[in-house]
């Protein structure tokens, strides 16, 4: 399908949860966020059939996010069903990695071969302080069983944090070459200002090539990371939702409101 802008959208962002074990302090308040109730969660079979409607409307790469995908119970599950799927070539999941020592394994019998991890920090108490408390060694255990199991690509995500993680890239980078993992730099961004930058060793945040749309967890279409609307599969049915994030999908992505990375999962 292509928008107004001749883009051709292949590529389909899907959050399973906006719920998240971790609070990092560029994506949540430390309170933890209105989740959603879990009615108003769509089911794998609902997630199963936007993706089957995406693929007759010319999507052909999923990737799963969150919140952490993770939390939600028996993602695997899901992961076969979206492979299943006559037409889709691709199929990726972004985590903060501090399941993965638990759900690895689950994700390769499913058949998922492509990882990004979140790591900002190689330090344990940086660590803790960015996610408020997250456990560091889990993500290096969890990288390290992925890598075993034979993931590729693994991509590792940086979030610069100006005046917290500058002094860290080095030693990522380095951890990132020694163990064969491509590593991509995010400007921190902030969505109330719209405020962002093209994502270095990554394809987003190029406007002009930005062949995505992304839904949240309770089912929303939304054209853009910026957006402050969405268009919900349940109340106009599937394609006529895509059908009007498609048709609003700005020329360039500016300042959003509503929306926050717990919701659609960057
Ligand atoms: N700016 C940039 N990246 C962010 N992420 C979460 N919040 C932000 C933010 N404010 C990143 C996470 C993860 C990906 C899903 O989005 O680090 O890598
Ligand atoms: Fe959770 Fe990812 Fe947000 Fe951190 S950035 S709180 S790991 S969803």
């Amino acid at each position: 399908m292509f928008d107004r802008f001749n883009r051709n959208i292949t590529y389909l962002r899907i959050s399973v949860t906006d719920r998240c074990n971790l609070r990092c302090r560029y994506c949540m308040p430390e309170e933890g966020v209105a989740l959603k109730h879990h009615t108003e969660i769509l089911s794998f079979e609902e997630i199963t059939d936007v993706v089957k409607t995406g693929v007759k409307l010319g999507i052909n790469k999923i990737r799963l996010t969150g919140g952490e995908p993770l939390a939600r119970k028996n993602v695997a599950e899901l992961i076969r069903m979206i492979k299943a799927v006559d037409g889709i070539q691709d199929v990726g999941l972004t985590t903060n990695g501090t399941l993965l020592p638990q759900f690895a394994e689950d994700l390769w019998q499913a058949g998922l071969r492509r990882l990004n991890i979140s790591l900002d920090t190689l330090n344990n108490d940086k660590y803790r302080e960015i996610t408020r408390n997250g456990e560091l060694n889990d993500v290096l255990t969890g990288i390290g069983i992925a890598k075993k199991l034979g993931f590729d690509p693994i991509k590792i995500n940086f979030v610069r944090i100006p005046g917290v993680n500058e002094a860290d890239e080095k030693e990522v980078k380095q951890f990132c070459i020694r163990n064969e993992l491509k590593i991509r730099f995010i400007r921190q961004m902030d969505l109330a200002t719209g405020a962002f930058s093209p994502v270095e060793g990554g394809e987003g945040g190029n406007c002009s090539i930005c062949n995505r749309l992304r839904m949240t967890a309770d089912g929303k279409i939304i054209p853009c990371l910026f957006s402050d609307v969405g268009y919900s599969t349940r109340e106009y049915g599937i394609e006529e939702a895509f059908a009007k994030a498609l048709h609003i999908k700005p020329k360039q992505g500016k300042i959003s409101v509503n929306h926050n990375f717990y919701n659609i999962g960057g």
